[in-house]
C-alpha cells in the first residue's frame, strides 16, 4: 500500500490546490474534486485550508462535503463500485440487488471491505436507467445487474 503523506504535506498540497483555483467563479467545488482526486479522499486536515483561503468557516466546507456523495473523507479501496439507487433502478430490483452485493462484498454502503479491496458506495443516477439496475466499477458501467453479474463483480474485486 502507497505511503500515505503527512498531516503538513497534505495541507501544504491543499492550500496550493485551493490557490490556484481559488479565482474560478464558484471554487469550492472544483476544489474539493482535485483535492480529492489528488488524495483519493478528502482529508480533514485539507478542510481548514480551503476555508481559509476561500474566507468561508470550516463548518461550510464540511457541510458542502457532506453534501455531495461524491466526496469520501476516508481513502477508498483497491476498487470503488457505485450502486445506483435512485428510482428507475429501484424499480427494477435494486433493493434486492443491493442486498446481494453487499452480502457477496461483506460491506455496507460507504464502507470499505476489511481486505481494503473494494468501496461500495450509493449514487443517484448514472445515467443508465434503460440498462437498470445499473452500477458502475471503476468508472466501467454495468447494466442489468444480476446475481450472475454480482458473482462476477465479487470475482473481479478480489483477484
Ligand atoms: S436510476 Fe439508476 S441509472 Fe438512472
Amino acid at each position: 500500500m502507497a505511503m500515505q503523506p503527512q498531516r503538513t504535506e497534505i495541507a501544504a498540497r491543499a492550500a496550493q490546490i485551493a490557490e490556484t483555483m481559488s479565482r474560478l467563479e464558484g471554487p469550492l467545488l472544483p476544489i474539493l474534486h482535485e483535492v480529492q482526486e489528488e488524495f483519493g479522499h478528502i482529508p480533514t486536515e485539507a478542510l481548514p485550508v480551503i476555508a481559509d483561503v476561500l474566507n468561508l468557516s470550516r463548518a461550510e466546507i464540511h457541510g458542502v462535503v457532506s453534501f455531495y456523495h461524491d466526496f469520501r473523507r476516508k481513502p477508498a479501496g483497491r476498487h470503488v463500485l457505485k450502486l445506483c439507487k435512485a428510482e428507475a433502478c429501484q424499480s427494477m430490483g435494486g433493493e434486492a440487488i443491493a442486498r446481494q452485493i453487499q452480502k457477496a462484498l461483506g460491506v455496507g454502503f460507504n464502507e470499505t471491505s476489511a481486505d481494503g479491496s473494494v468501496t461500495l458506495e450509493p449514487v443517484y443516477c448514472l445515467g443508465l436507467c434503460a440498462c437498470a439496475p445499473s452500477a458502475m466499477l471503476d468508472g466501467e458501467p454495468i447494466g442489468r445487474l444480476d446475481a450472475d453479474a454480482v458473482a462476477e463483480i465479487a470475482t473481479k474485486v478480489r483477484s
